[in-house]
């Protein structure tokens, strides 16, 4: 998905304006909140924009899922600090709830701390540093971030909207359930609101975020419900949606996948992203998670009777706590079973707090990347014969704006997969953020090549 920050800049910074700098890491939930950031201060003079250097408030919008995130954070921080040495510098996102106070200690040039469900706060947070105190607020008041926001701005033609937060799941590897808090959803009416404001801005995808999306529930109304409402917004054309738990995949969202003369859901697009993590019954109940890799499989197969060639990704965790090399391949084989669009594959990372963190027989990091390596050729495979198939078709791409390669655009396919194309004699700026008709010539490892009919 692409990050549409930068895209914002361009339409922002009036003359006198504050300068705001934003750096969103992780998942998309966080790239929604970094826009919703910068919509936030937008009435308090700041101005969204690209370079660090000369910004008055610099903020980290954090991820904490796993190590090398939260390196990445301090790394920057200094970074940042010595660019724009007179900048208020603030840590929000999970990093930011998850260590708290600490951040002070650890970076003492950090004036504002907060958490994914305090975003909202910032201007209150900010008064109190420009007197040159410390402000901090790592509360979870659930839902006032949404609505205490101001309806987002759009900055394309594809938009992510928040609808669940949290999860109540707790895998023992992960640290959401303690980051963004338990799970809870949004009413249906304000996501309704939000995307008709978004869709008379131009805005023609929608793709609905949550930890665990799948769970949304609010006066009986669930994903695939919510996916007909939104579906059913004049001028929403695509609706998409991410993160699902195996265990919320419900019959009717299943069947929402099905071709409309079966009583699909015509704007659901051909993609679902359902983690496994790992292929062994044994790690995933070491993991937590309360389903077994043949009812993950089934799920599978559900959605492809019904819907054969949808895209299915997937995340996995290789060398987590105990992984015998025989547990990792069944992940490998599992893998090759479904045939991957292409999945993210992550080695484990003990993260503190959580309980795999203190289970024995943690693997060793050269085991852990040799077994990553393994797992992504396996996944590799499976996304360029999947990209393969589409060779000679003629698909509807939503058009996101101009490709690497001078006289080419580039854009989204149903299956979510990137197109650059030629178009011909056709204005290419009039041809961002529609949907049009290319004929795809060849495919690349993990994107297409075509030609705009
Ligand atoms: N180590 C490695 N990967 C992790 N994930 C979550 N926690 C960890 C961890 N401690 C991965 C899972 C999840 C994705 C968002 O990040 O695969 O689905
Ligand atoms: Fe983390 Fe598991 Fe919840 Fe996903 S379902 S956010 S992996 S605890």
């Amino acid at each position: 998905m692409p990050i549409r920050i930068a895209d914002a800049v361009t339409e922002a910074a009036p003359q006198g304006a504050k300068r705001l700098f934003v750096k969103s890491y992780g998942c998309q939930m966080n790239v929604y909140d970094g826009i919703r950031l910068a919509d936030l201060m937008k009435p308090h003079g700041y101005a969204l924009v690209e370079e660090v250097e000369g910004a008055d408030l610099v903020v980290l919008n954090t991820c904490h899922i796993r190590e090398k995130a939260d390196d990445k954070l301090f790394s920057d921080l200094g970074r940042f600090k010595k660019a724009a040495p007179q900048a208020i510098l603030a840590v929000g996102g999970c990093t930011g709830q998850a260590l708290g106070a600490k951040i002070f200690q650890q970076e003492s040039a950090v004036k504002i701390v907060f958490g994914p469900q305090t975003i909202q706060r910032l201007p209150t947070l900010l008064e109190k540093a420009l007197r040159g105190q410390r402000a901090i607020d790592t509360d979870f008041p659930e839902l006032e971030k949404f609505d205490r926001l101001p309806t987002p701005g759009a900055y394309g033609a594809s938009a992510f909207v928040t609808i669940q937060e949290g999860c109540d799941k707790f895998c023992t590897y992960c640290v959401v359930p303690y980051t963004r808090g338990a799970e809870i959803s949004r009413p249906h009416g304000d996501i309704v609101a939000e995307v008709q404001a978004l869709a008379a801005q131009g805005v023609k995808e929608i793709t609905l975020l949550g930890q665990n999306v799948n769970a949304y529930q609010h006066e009986g109304v669930g994903l695939a419900t919510l996916c007909q409402l939104v579906g059913a917004v004049p001028g929403i054309a695509r609706v998409r949606f991410t993160t699902s738990h195996p265990n919320n995949t419900t019959p009717d969202l299943i069947a929402a996948f099905a071709p409309v003369e079966q009583g699909g859901n015509p704007k659901l697009m051909p993609y679902f992203h359902l983690p496994v993590q790992a292929g062994s019954d044994t790690v995933l109940a070491r993991m937590n998670r309360n389903h077994t890799v043949a009812s993950y499989l089934e799920t599978i197969a559900a959605v492809r009777a019904v819907r054969p060639d949808v895209a299915i990704s997937g995340d996995f965790i290789v060398g987590f706590p105990g992984e015998t090399e025989e547990e990792f391949q069944q992940t490998l084989a599992v893998a090759a079973h479904v045939g991957y669009v292409g999945a993210y594959s992550f080695a484990y990372s003990p993260r503190p707090g959580t309980p795999a963190a203190e289970l024995p027989d943690q693997v060793d990091e050269v085991t852990k990347k040799t077994r990553l390596a393994a797992l992504q050729a396996v996944l590799d495979a499976g996304t360029a014969a999947f990209c393969e198939r589409f060779v000679g078709q003629t698909l509807e791409v939503l058009v996101e704006g101009p490709a690497k390669d001078a006289g080419q655009l580039r854009g989204r396919s149903p299956h979510n997969l990137p197109v650059n194309f030629t178009y011909g004699a056709a204005d290419p700026v009039a041809l961002v953020g529609q949907l049009v008709p290319v004929t795809i010539r060849r495919s690349t490892q993990r994107s297409l090549v075509g030609k705009m009919e």
